[in-house]
């Protein structure tokens, strides 16, 4: 087929960006390696931010996610005994997050390809795609040329999948974490900047015996541990474990004793955890890449970075990608103008570490490393506490994180 934009993947990057390109009128395709019932199923993220919300609402993607989704504007740190209530809606003016699992954000999305008679090739995996064959395919040479002007100049770039090549102005590599499009930068732009954190989580999805209201992160001697609300009588429960460990070695038995002793300090009732649904580790790594753009390929979502699991940036920072992306090739297609395809990869790596850098800080808020924990930890403990204590209380430190946290700055454009 042939096509303007051709988009590698339907996570929630590749969706979105289909989507807006569409109701702009530029043709798009969307080239998904699984089926659909699996990119519907695939339970991930569940927070959006308000700025996210906000955008899809503009764009008429929001509906059911207004109507079914349920909002939060405060979250709690259980520290040294202390429940201590962080309102960030009202250091936002009423900026709150949304809770609306991914898993029905992409069967929302997909719904409105289809209607756009878009629906995404399911079951095609893609192979390689080429990024600017008539503009330097990897050569020292014709690198400058392509980053720096490849994407005004004529010519198509390629999605090849097995039954299917999609011929197109652009390509766009939403593939995730494990997809192809990075491989089709040149090597020495391939590269990126990682860190691997000295702990995991161990992630439960558990039902509970009445609704979870607000975000809880328990700060304990022990280890980090924390209950995320999900909708219809579930909970999201993380707990910090050494890195490398595997769901195997976390019996359900085990979980619930070292998930009862960190909450224990709490005054009041909790919600009491029932049967465990599902259980997993997350790997806790960050990554940012070098390039996210080399001639006619651009790449979003997690192909461009990767976050730990502390802020739920990640699913936010793909949809603010998309939008980003969004605009500026409707800037180029509505208005001859490409300044803005041409510093898309600057633009979002400026973001993609801002955003890197607030989920570090929230993780080194909220756990106690090795050395700390064989010795000074009632000392870190303590100064944890009183940093928790300067974020909830008025001032400038409470205002700052609340917008950060959020996700209520001016990063997503219209
Ligand atoms: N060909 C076609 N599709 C592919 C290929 C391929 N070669 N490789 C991967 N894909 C598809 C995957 O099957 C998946 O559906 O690309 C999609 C990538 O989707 P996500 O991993 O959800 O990535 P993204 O859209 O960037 O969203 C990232 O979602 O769950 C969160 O933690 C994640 O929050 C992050 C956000």
């Amino acid at each position: 087929v042939r096509t303007e934009v051709g988009i590698v993947g339907a996570g929630p990057a590749g969706l979105v960006l289909a989507n807006v390109l569409l109701a702009a009128g530029i043709d798009a395709y969307v080239v998904e390696r699984g089926s659909r019932a699996e990119a519907e199923q695939r339970a991930r993220a569940g927070l959006l931010e308000h700025q996210v919300v906000e955008y899809l609402r503009a764009h008429g993607l929001a509906d059911r996610l207004l109507a079914e989704g349920t909002r939060h504007g405060w979250c709690e740190f259980l520290c040294e005994g202390d429940r201590l209530r962080f309102d960030y809606a009202a250091r936002t003016g009423g900026a709150q997050h949304w809770v609306y699992p991914q898993q029905f954000l992409v069967r929302d999305l997909i719904a409105r390809l289809e209607e756009a008679g878009r629906l995404p090739f399911f079951g095609c995996p893609a192979t390689a795609v080429h990024p600017a064959p008539d503009g330097g395919g990897g050569t020292g040479a014709g690198r400058t040329g392509a980053e720096e002007s490849g994407a005004t100049g004529a010519g198509a770039a390629r999605i090849e999948c097995a039954e299917l090549t999609v011929e197109c102005d652009y390509v766009v590599g939403c593939d995730g974490r494990h997809g192809i499009a990075r491989a089709a930068l040149p090597e020495d732009m391939r590269g990126e900047l990682t860190h691997r954190y000295p702990y995991d989580w161990l992630t439960l999805l558990t039902e509970v015996d009445r609704q979870v209201e607000g975000v809880l992160y328990a700060v304990h001697e022990d280890g980090f541990a924390g209950v995320m609300p999900r909708t219809g009588g579930l909970a999201r429960v993380y707990l910090q474990v050494p890195a490398g460990d595997e769901a195997g070695r976390w019996p359900e038995a085990r979980a619930r004793e070292r998930l009862a002793a960190r909450l224990s300090g709490a005054r009041d009732a909790l919600p009491r955890v029932g049967r465990v649904l599902e259980a997993g580790v997350l790997r806790m790594r960050g990554a940012v890449g070098r390039h996210l753009r080399y001639g006619r390929l651009f790449l979003a979502g997690d192909a461009a970075h990767l976050l730990t699991p502390s802020g739920a940036k990640g699913l936010n920072l793909a949809v603010a990608d998309a939008a980003d992306l969004a605009h500026a090739l409707v800037r180029h297609y509505r208005d001859g103008d490409v300044a803005e395809l041409e510093t898309y990869s600057r633009r979002r790596l400026a973001h993609a570490w801002r955003v890197q850098e607030f989920s570090d800080q929230l993780l080194r808020l909220l756990h106690l490393s090795a050395p700390e924990a064989s010795g000074g930890a009632p000392f870190t403990l303590r100064l944890k506490r009183e940093r928790i204590q300067r974020l909830i209380e008025p001032g400038p430190t409470g205002a700052v994180f609340a917008r950060e946290y959020v996700g209520s700055g001016a990063t997503v454009p219209g």
